[in-house]
């Protein structure tokens, strides 16, 4: 018993002594201005232990330093802020000076017109005009179809095959989109087209080294000859005097798009769209297969939610706007994946001028890692949350509360987020009605940094 009362009394101790030192250090950085936390190595910072380590790295400095620390990681000085209510401030706050912050290779690659990087007026334009293509109306009379038609030809004849569903994700995120941009004229550059936007997307990822053999150099070749590309399409529009009802067709035509962007920054936007869309739909249809094989249940009742749409059809009719309205278990399938797997783990902002952010001051210029994974595993937010429990979702509250930081928030929040949503519900659509499958097995999905299968994801599928 003595013993037990002088451990106790020893943990006690302990635990006044931490809180008193981590007050101590606190009172001492916010003195001096910046806020708690280590920069490891000169040059490369805490990079590795930050790569190696993933969440944990964020979970350790946490507990030693609190939920708003500095660090030096991918190259520059950061503030990692993992609190809720001062994430938000900083998504609401762009006018202040906390602008995106996102590596230069990625700056370099999409182009200067590219959303994320302008700020003011210029964005407010960029944003107005990248709305007008995926409004409502939008996506019910022109996108809706055009994602209809092109996914049952994607997954027609996958039938008695074993086929990698993360390459076959990733083919459909990116050739469904350039569908949206540009109608029928997709399907002849889709083939010349792929390989290029892979090189694109391997060289915004990387570091800004232009010697040839780097991803940066290739990224970059890349991105010329997807803009020869994209140009002779917009030369071509213009000289055929047709207009199109697709996205292009909208960004060309003044009477439809007030914006009036010019031929750069049309093409910077599709570069935007085709990017944004890219690994986020991808990945998270991906992940909902892999959930849905782990959870016979949750595919039953998904299934049961499409065959009724699909009985009040006939076989060919296509999936139009009232059926994907009448898909709230699939929503909730959606955000139960991007929350569990956590496709998205925060966003990047830098300041503009030295500001003061919680009671520190952080110098002009150092990046903010708006660190929202961990909102995602919240109890209080979501109970279990480590358990795939789509129908949470259906409380539509889960949705809208403030922290649901899944697409962004702020003047930045996701504006393709219906389009998203409805380009991977009709993808699960077909999937669930027309397959049964089972995976090959043994595969690894990483989580950290990007949620991945690194040797693919193999499934045998057969029809249902
Ligand atoms: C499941 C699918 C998607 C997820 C999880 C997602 C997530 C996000 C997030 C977290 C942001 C905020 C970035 C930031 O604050 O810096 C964002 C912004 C953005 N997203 Fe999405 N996104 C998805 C689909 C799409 C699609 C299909 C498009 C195509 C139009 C798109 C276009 C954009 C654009 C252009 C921005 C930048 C907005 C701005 O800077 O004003 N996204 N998205």
């Amino acid at each position: 018993m003595a013993v037990l009362m002088v451990v106790a009394f020893g943990v006690v101790l302990g635990l006044c002594f931490c809180t008193a030192l981590l007050r101590w250090n606190e009172v001492r950085y916010r003195k001096k201005g910046l806020p708690p936390g280590t920069m490891g190595w000169p040059v490369f910072g805490e990079t590795t232990e930050f790569l190696k380590q993933g969440p944990n790295f964020m979970k350790n400095q946490r507990a030693r330093h609190g939920s708003f620390f500095k660090s030096h990681i991918l190259g520059c000085p950061t503030i990692v802020s993992m609190d809720p209510e001062i994430n938000r401030y900083i998504l609401m706050n762009e006018a202040k000076g906390l602008v995106p912050g996102y590596p230069q290779s990625m700056l370099d690659i999409l182009g200067k017109c590219n959303i994320a990087a302008v700020h003011g007026s210029t964005h407010k334009q960029m944003r107005g005009a990248l709305l007008t293509l995926v409004s409502p109306s939008m996506i019910r009379d022109h996108l809706l179809p055009k994602i209809d038609q092109f996914m049952r030809s994607h997954l027609s004849n996958w039938d008695g095959k074993v086929i990698d569903i993360q390459e076959k994700t990733k083919e459909m995120s990116l050739l469904s989109s350039l569908n949206q941009i540009a109608g029928k004229e997709s399907t002849s550059m889709s083939q010349q087209f792929m390989p290029e936007f892979f090189k694109l997307v391997l060289g915004t990822l990387s570091l800004p080294i232009n010697l040839p053999g780097t991803n940066y150099h290739s990224g970059f070749q890349a991105r010329k000859n997807i803009v020869n590309m994209l140009e002779r399409l917009v030369e071509r529009r213009k000289g055929s005097g047709e207009t199109q009802r697709d996205m292009l067709g909208v960004l060309m035509n003044g009477e439809e798009n007030k914006y009036n962007l010019s031929n750069e920054e049309i093409i910077d936007q599709m570069i935007t769209i085709l990017y944004s869309g890219y690994e986020t739909v991808s990945t998270t249809s991906m992940m909902a297969v892999k959930y849905l094989h782990d959870h016979p249940s949750v595919l039953q009742e998904l299934r049961k939610e499409h065959l009724e749409i699909r009985e009040r059809k006939r076989p060919d009719d296509p999936i139009e706007w009232n059926d994907f309205k009448a898909m709230p278990f699939t929503r909730a399938v959606i955000f139960e994946t991007s929350r569990l797997a956590t496709i998205v783990n925060g966003v990047l902002r830098k300041t503009t001028k030295d500001m003061e952010l919680n009671g520190f001051v952080i110098p002009k210029g150092w990046r903010i890692y708006v660190y929202t994974r961990e909102t995602n595993y919240n109890p209080s937010l979501y109970p279990e949350p480590f358990n795939f429990n789509p129908w949470r979702w259906m409380d539509k509250s889960c949705e809208s509360q403030n922290y649901c930081f899944m697409f962004g928030g702020g003047t930045r929040q996701c504006p393709g987020k219906e389009l998203g949503i409805a380009e991977i519900s009709t993808f699960l659509h077909y999937f669930v009605t027309k397959y049964r499958w089972e995976e090959v097995g043994g595969e690894k999905i990483m989580k950290f940094p990007r949620v991945e299968a690194p040797n693919g994801l193999h499934i045998r599928v057969s029809s249902y």
